[in-house]
C-alpha cells in the first residue's frame, strides 16, 4: 500500500517537474502570409525553439563527457548532433525551384538558393579537426533529414572569407579560439515529402497543432516555390535558438476558376487551425494588408501593425482559424508591363555560354535600380571540371571596360578530382546602370566513373552569391541579407553511354535466337500425325507441289 502511494504521489510530480524544467526553453511560431504583386501568394512559417541557458560544446571537450541538457522542446535528434561535432553555427537549407527576386521581391528568409545549401560556423581544436567534424555533421544531417547532402563532399566544400557571416554570435572558449566556415552547396538535390515528415519530427507539437497543422504535403509540393530551412545560432542573450522555416509561394490564380487571387487557408492548404499549440509561448498568423486594392479579410485580426493583420491563436474563440481574403475586382488582371517600383535593389543573371565541350564563358550582369552606387561581395564556386582563365575577366558598364569596378579579388584555384574553385570580390554598381562582367572558362574531361548516373542531364553548378554591402542609406536593412543566382547547368564531354548497352542488347539477342533455334532443333520430335486418313493426303499434295 504504502509504495503505491508514494508512487502515486511521484507520477503526479512528474508533469510539475518537468513544467520547472522548460522554463529555460521557449518555442514560438509564426505564421506569415504576404499577397504578392502577380496575384501569387508568398507564406512562411518559421518556428523558434531557444535554450535560454544552453552554450555551444567547446570542441576542446569533445573528448570528454558532455554535460546534460534540456530537451522538452530542443529536438534531441538535433541537438545530439549538434553537440557531437560541436557545432556552434549551422544552416541547412533544401528548396526547389528559383526565387523570382524581381516579381515576388526579398524572401522573409535569406536561404532561398536552388537546392540543398549548407554552411557551419566551428570552433578549432586540436583534438578533431574541422574537417573531420565537417564530414560527420553533413553525414548526420543527411541521415537526419533523409536526403543526399553526404555528397556535398570535399569536391564542394569551400570556406569564403566575406560572406557567410555568423548571424548568431560566436563563444569565446579560450582566450585563442578561432571559429571556421565551411560552405557546400549542391543544386541538383531537391526537397520532398521525405524530407518535410522529418522536419514536422522536430516540433513540439509536431503537425497536429498551431500553424503546423497547415503543412499539408500535397499543396505544398505543388506550389511554385517551396523550401525549408534549419537554422542553429547561439548570442548570449538567448542562449542556443534553433530556427526551422518553410517557405512556399502559391499561386491562388493558377488555382481558380474565376481567375481570382482571392485566397483562404482552405483554398492554399487544404485545412484550418483547429487547435493551438499548448507548448507555444506566441502562436500568431500575420497577414500583409494589400496597400492598393480594395480587399476584405475575415475573420477580423485580433490587432493591425503597419499594414499587418495579426491573429492569435492562443485566443480560443479564434479557432477553427480559416484566414480568408477577398478582393473586390472580376478577375485579376496580371501586371503586363515592369511596374515602376522596383523590389529590389539590384537583380543578376548569370549564364554560361559556348558550345563546344571544353570551353565556354561565364556571363554575369547585374542591374541597378536604384539611383546611388550599390557596393556588393561576389561570390562563386565552382567544382573543379569548371576552370576560370582569370586574365580573360572582363567588366564593362553599358559598353565601356570598367575593369576597376572589382576590387579585392580573391581566388582558390581549383585541384583537379579535388577541390572547386572559389573566387570572391567586391563589386561596385554605378547609379542605374548595368554590369557586365564576363571571363572564359574550360570544361574538364572526366573519368567515366565521375559522371553522374544521368549524365546526360549535365552538371548543375552552384548559384553565385551576391551580398549586399550598404546601399546608400539604408545600410543597416541590408546586413546577413544574400541574393543568388539561378544554377547554371554545363555540358560536358560525355562519352556514349549507349554503346556497351547496345553491344550487349545485340549479342544477347544474337545468342537467343541462335541457342533458341538450335535447343528447339535438339528438343523438338516431328512425328506424323494421322486425321481420317486426310491430313497425310493433303500433306503429301503440299510437298509434290
Ligand atoms: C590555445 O592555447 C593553449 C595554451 O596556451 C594551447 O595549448 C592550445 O593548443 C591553443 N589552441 C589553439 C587552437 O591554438
Ligand atoms: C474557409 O474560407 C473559404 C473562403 O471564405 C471558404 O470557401 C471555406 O469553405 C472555408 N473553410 C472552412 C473549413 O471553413
Ligand atoms: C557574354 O559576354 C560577352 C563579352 O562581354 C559578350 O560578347 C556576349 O554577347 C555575352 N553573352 C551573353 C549571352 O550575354
Ligand atoms: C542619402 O544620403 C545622401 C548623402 O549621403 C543624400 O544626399 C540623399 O538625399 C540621401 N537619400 C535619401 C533617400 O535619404
Amino acid at each position: 500500500m504504502y509504495p503505491t502511494e508514494l508512487l502515486l504521489l511521484l507520477l503526479a510530480a512528474i508533469p510539475y517537474t518537468c513544467l520547472a524544467s522548460n522554463s529555460a526553453e521557449r518555442f514560438d511560431e509564426l505564421l506569415t502570409v504576404r499577397p504578392l504583386r502577380d496575384g501569387r501568394v508568398a507564406t512562411r512559417f518559421s518556428f523558434i525553439i531557444s535554450q535560454a541557458d544552453a552554450q555551444p560544446r567547446a570542441p576542446q571537450m569533445i573528448s570528454e563527457e558532455d554535460i546534460p541538457q534540456h530537451y522538452s522542446l530542443f529536438p534531441l535528434s538535433l541537438g545530439q548532433v549538434l553537440r557531437e561535432y560541436a557545432v556552434t553555427e549551422a544552416h541547412l537549407s533544401l528548396n526547389a525551384g528559383k526565387w523570382d527576386y524581381g516579381r515576388w521581391g526579398y524572401p522573409d528568409d535569406s536561404a532561398v538558393a536552388p537546392g540543398a545549401e549548407l554552411w557551419a560556423w566551428m570552433g578549432d581544436s586540436e583534438l578533431s579537426s574541422i574537417d573531420e567534424r565537417w564530414k560527420g555533421l553533413r553525414n548526420a544531417l543527411a541521415g537526419l533529414f533523409c536526403a543526399s547532402i553526404g555528397s556535398l563532399d570535399e569536391l564542394r566544400t569551400t570556406s569564403p572569407a566575406y560572406a557567410f557571416r555568423p548571424e548568431g554570435a560566436l563563444p569565446r572558449f579560450s582566450t585563442n579560439q578561432t571559429h571556421r566556415l565551411r560552405y557546400a552547396s549542391l543544386p541538383s538535390e531537391h526537397v520532398c515529402t521525405e524530407n518535410l515528415t522529418p522536419f514536422l519530427k522536430l516540433l513540439p507539437c509536431k503537425s497536429s497543432a498551431g500553424i503546423a497543422s497547415l503543412l499539408n504535403p500535397h499543396q505544398l509540393f505543388d506550389a511554385d516555390w517551396h523550401g525549408m530551412g534549419i537554422h542553429v545560432m547561439w548570442s548570449e542573450a538567448s542562449g542556443v535558438y534553433l530556427q526551422l522555416s518553410f517557405q512556399a509561394v502559391f499561386d491562388p490564380v493558377r488555382l481558380s476558376e474565376k481567375q481570382k487571387r482571392e485566397f483562404s487557408f482552405q483554398s492554399l492548404f487544404d485545412r484550418t487551425i483547429s487547435k493551438a499549440c499548448p507548448v507555444a509561448s506566441e502562436s500568431s498568423v500575420e497577414v500583409d494588408l494589400p496597400q492598393n486594392a480594395a480587399y476584405s479579410i475575415t475573420p477580423e485580426p485580433s490587432s493591425f501593425r503597419d499594414k499587418v493583420g495579426v491573429f492569435d491563436i492562443k485566443e480560443a474563440q479564434r479557432l477553427p482559424l480559416n484566414v480568408s481574403m477577398r478582393y473586390a475586382e472580376m478577375v485579376f488582371q496580371y501586371p503586363l508591363d515592369p511596374p515602376d517600383a522596383q523590389l529590389m535593389d539590384f537583380e543578376a543573371m548569370r549564364t554560361l555560354t559556348g558550345s563546344t565541350q571544353s570551353r565556354g564563358r561565364l556571363n554575369l550582369s547585374i542591374r541597378n535600380n536604384r539611383a546611388h552606387e550599390i557596393r556588393l561581395i561576389y561570390i562563386e564556386t565552382m567544382p573543379w571540371l569548371v576552370t576560370f582563365y582569370l586574365h580573360t575577366l572582363e567588366l564593362t558598364v553599358d559598353g565601356r571596360r570598367r575593369d576597376d569596378l572589382l576590387t579585392r579579388m580573391t581566388y582558390t584555384p581549383p585541384e583537379a578530382h579535388g577541390r572547386p574553385t572559389l573566387f570572391e570580390g567586391r563589386l561596385t554598381l554605378p547609379a542605374a546602370s548595368t554590369l557586365r562582367l564576363s571571363m572564359d572558362v574550360s570544361k574538364a574531361f572526366l573519368r567515366y566513373t565521375e559522371h553522374p548516373p544521368d549524365a546526360q542531364r549535365g552538371w548543375d553548378l552552384s548559384p553565385a552569391v551576391l551580398v549586399p554591402l550598404s546601399a546608400g542609406n539604408n545600410s543597416a536593412s541590408l546586413r546577413g541579407r544574400r541574393v543568388y543566382t539561378p544554377a547554371v547547368l554545363v555540358d560536358v564531354a560525355t562519352p556514349d553511354f549507349s554503346m556497351p548497352y547496345n553491344v550487349i542488347i545485340m549479342s544477347s539477342t544474337l545468342i537467343a535466337l541462335i541457342f533458341g533455334t538450335i535447343f528447339n532443333l535438339f528438343t523438338r520430335r516431328f512425328k506424323e500425325v494421322n486425321i481420317d486418313g486426310t491430313t497425310e493426303a493433303s500433306e503429301q499434295d503440299g510437298v509434290i507441289s
